[in-house]
């Protein structure tokens, strides 16, 4: 049912005249997503400056059972931010809410609001010489109540885990306008059940996160960036291992590259260049920290992409001599989404399996995917060290692009029945959004899924929040 026009007033009157849009030129970047895949509608987008106009936003909402929808900076791979096409949804943005409340170096802790953009956390953290490390494609526009309720993960993870993980508290307006303050700074509170994680992945589905208490960590002193060309991806996991033991598990960085994506990228992309004379079929960009100044990490890595040249798995290595390089190298793989958006119509999956798994996993899905599409191209890359690949198609050269996405839900299907055998997950870092609700349902335990809906219906019982993303 259409929003009445005096409920508009009211909501518009609760955030004041620089708290709104409703002009629909204004109002058009907010209804569509990031791939393009959705297009909603919506008479008004709400800016609310505080935790109090967020609850009084909900309280009303929640009365006048309208639909909101969260978004933070408009990121998702999913739809998750996106609103229905009918235009009953309101969409609430937390872009006003970007205060670095309170930091604490010797508590390697910080209190940032849902607004604030991820760079500006990570430069808050920088500023008393602290780390905050979760890092990203999209860290210069995506916001922290979007990382929270995505359970974002990045390029990281492997040393420091996903956005979950570096989560001590909230604040959380829940959907009938109660304001939970959780931002604990604790890093031992046992004291009942862990409500931080409720919210932390639920795509704004059970209510909207203002604010969080982050960790932080030690600032890197000696920062080591490798670029090298190995045999396979078997070959690649035994680097992983060995780097792993040789540092003591100083390895931030472990991602996979196939030729194609570098093909991609220096096709499409001013400025990038490989890295090496001849080509290689895979390639791994890794990289390898300490707080230390003395960790001799250099000469660690040195040693051992020597002896794996040595032995055939790795064909070629360059380490950034300086920050320059070290971007030149993080280009390449950074601007592989780009690349392959220039490069036409593309399939993409975002699966993990566990990391040992991985070289038997991708012969695998790439037989099945050419047996599928015979010339389709087929590019498996990113987070090797998390088990999860970004598992990718382009339309084939000269191929129609209609006929090519026309297959993707039977390619899905295939990919993600595989990825099951394997013990694997559908979604391991991009969430469901409206986009993945169908393979929540098929591939989610059942009990999983009962528990999940047993807590949608206790917290919201009107469904006003996010409907019609996750379940
Ligand atoms: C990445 O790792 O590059 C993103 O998560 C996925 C993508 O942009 O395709
Ligand atoms: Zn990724």
């Amino acid at each position: 049912m259409a929003i009445r026009a005096s409920i508009l007033d009211e909501l518009r009157r609760i955030v004041g005249p620089a708290g709104y849009l409703d002009q629909p030129s204004d109002i058009e970047p907010y209804t569509i997503d990031h791939r393009r895949l959705y297009r909603g509608a919506t008479p008004l987008v709400l800016r609310p400056q505080s935790t109090e106009e967020v609850s009084r936003i909900l309280r009303l909402c929640n009365e006048e059972r309208i639909g909101v929808v969260p978004i933070g900076g408009n990121t998702s791979y999913c739809g998750g931010a996106t609103p229905s096409a009918d235009g009953n949804q309101i969409v609430v943005s937390l872009a006003r809410m970007r205060r670095i409340r309170s930091i604490d170096p010797d508590n390697f802790t910080l209190i940032a609001e849902a607004g604030c953009v991820l760079q500006e956390v990570q430069e808050a953290a920088a500023a008393v010489d602290r780390l905050f490390p979760l890092s990203l494609g999209s860290e210069g526009s995506c916001q922290l109540g979007g990382n929270l309720s995505t359970n974002a993960g990045g390029t990281a993870v492997l040393r420091y885990g996903m956005m979950r993980d570096l989560v001590l508290g909230l604040e959380v307006v829940l959907p009938d306008g109660r304001i939970w303050d959780g931002l604990s700074q604790l890093r031992k509170d046992n004291t009942g059940y862990d409500l931080r994680n409720l919210f932390i992945g639920a795509e704004g589905t059970l209510g909207i996160i203002t604010a969080a208490s982050c960790k932080l960590f030690s600032r890197p002193r000696e920062l080591i960036t490798a670029f090298a060309a190995v045999a396979d991806p078997s070959a690649a996991v035994t680097l992983l291992s060995r780097l792993r033991a040789a540092t003591g598990d100083a390895v931030s960085t472990f991602e996979l590259i196939p030729r194609f994506g570098l093909d991609l990228v220096i096709r499409h992309v001013p400025g990038t260049s490989d890295p090496f004379d001849e080509a290689h079929s895979w390639y791994v960009l890794t990289e390898v920290s300490s707080a230390r100044t003395d960790s001799e990490l250099r000469e660690i890595i040195e040693r051992e992409l020597f002896a794996a040249i040595e032995n055939g798995t790795v064909r070629d290595a360059v380490i950034a001599q300086n920050e320059a390089q070290r971007e030149a190298f993080w280009r390449l793989r950074e601007s592989i989404p780009e690349g392959q958006r220039l490069e036409g119509a593309s399939i993409k999956h975002d699966i993990s399996v566990p990391t040992s798994a991985l070289p038997r996993f991708i012969e695998e899905a790439s037989a099945m995917l050419n047996s599928l599409v015979p010339d389709a191209r087929i590019l498996p890359y990113g987070h090797l060290g998390d088990g999860n690949l970004h598992f990718n198609l382009s339309v084939p050269v000269g191929g129609d692009a209609a006929q090519f996405m026309a297959r993707a839900g039977q390619i899905h299907s295939a990919m993600y029945d595989l990825v099951a055998r394997y013990g694997g997950s559908f979604s391991a870092e991009h969430g469901i959004g409206q986009l993945k609700r169908t393979e929540l349902a098929r591939y989610k335990h059942p009990v999983a899924l009962e528990v999940m809906r047993a807590i949608k219906q206790t917290l919201d019982p009107n469904g006003i929040m996010n409907p019609g993303k996750v379940l």
